[in-house]
């Protein structure tokens, strides 16, 4: 069966994708922020996965306010970048793992997650950033990807802890796949952050730092929180947390963490950053 090695948590912001296009990294505003990824480049080395399977919002790019799926997962053969403006050069595009999203959508239906099965879907900065942050020089990406979309767009939006529910699903659903590949569970925005109206640019330190260690150590705390609990603790756009919660729920055994990083601000946003890895997923020791 395969083997899920862990879950990387990362913030997903549009301008992570210019400063890298101009080879910012180094300069005292992106320094902060860019540091954080190097120790989990080196453990990705060791963990060595061959798929990702990735939870975040659709930003409206595949669905609009008309037509919008709570939960949508990707089984296409291949993903094209089509970022909607932000000044980001176009990323390759992302070979998708048919056979592991046709799983996921039989055993999530199957578990009574009533989702919408895309085999053509475009992804953004939601996925391609922490994609280039993880796997840095443009190049052809080393992993094939299956795209689980979560509403942060229009409420009512799915609860935290319908996330959490839906996380456990998948994580059981690529437990069961009969295949000897490694996959890593990626969630991608947060942590707060509010981009426009009279809160624009509210950020609060102390819940985003507490929902980092409760990811940790007690994730099914942040299930008592409502979405609407989310907006007033973390933001309007703050809610891109569920994507956190919906990977930590997807990953299985005796999780410890490898690496953490928060920065305040990149944009509008509190940046966040968190590995955990599977203990039960026996990788090679460290170098
Ligand atoms: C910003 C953050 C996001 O998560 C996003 O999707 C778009 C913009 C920002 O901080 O600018
Ligand atoms: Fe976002």
């Amino acid at each position: 069966m395969a083997t899920i090695v862990g879950s990387i948590m990362t913030s997903h912001v549009p301008a992570i994708g210019g400063a890298i296009a101009k080879g910012r990294q180094s300069d005292p505003y992106w320094k902060p922020f860019f540091d954080g990824y190097p120790p989990v480049r080196t453990w990705l080395d060791r963990a060595k996965p061959d798929v990702v399977v990735a939870f975040f919002q659709d930003h409206g790019l595949n669905f609009f306010l008309d037509k919008l799926p709570t939960f949508a997962v990707g089984a296409a053969p291949e993903y094209q970048n089509a970022d909607e403006g932000w000044g980001i050069p176009t990323l390759k595009p992302v070979k998708g793992d048919p056979a592991l999203s046709w799983h996921i959508i039989e055993s999530l239906v199957a578990d009574e997650f009533d989702i919408t099965m895309c085999q053509e879907m475009k992804i953004d900065h939601a996925l391609t950033l922490p994609l280039a942050l993880l796997w840095p020089g443009g190049g052809d990406w080393p992993v094939r990807v299956v795209p689980i979309t979560m509403n942060h767009v229009q409420h009512p939006l799915p609860s935290p802890k319908r996330s959490w529910k839906l996380g456990e699903s998948v994580g059981r659903a690529i437990q069961s796949w009969d295949s000897d590949a490694r996959v890593l569970v990626l969630g991608t925005g947060g942590l707060s952050h509010q981009l426009d109206g009279e809160r624009a640019g509210f950020i609060n330190k102390p819940f985003d730092l507490m929902c980092m260690d409760a990811l940790v150590n007690d994730p099914q705390t942040l299930t008592r929180y409502s979405a609407l609990d989310l907006v007033r603790e973390a933001g309007a756009q703050g809610t891109e947390l569920m994507a956190w919660i919906a990977a930590r729920g997807a990953t299985p055994g005796r999780l410890t963490k490898v690496h953490s990083n928060y920065h305040v601000p990149i944009s509008n946003t509190a940046a966040g950053l968190l590995v955990l890895q599977n203990e039960d997923a026996a990788l090679p020791k460290a170098a």
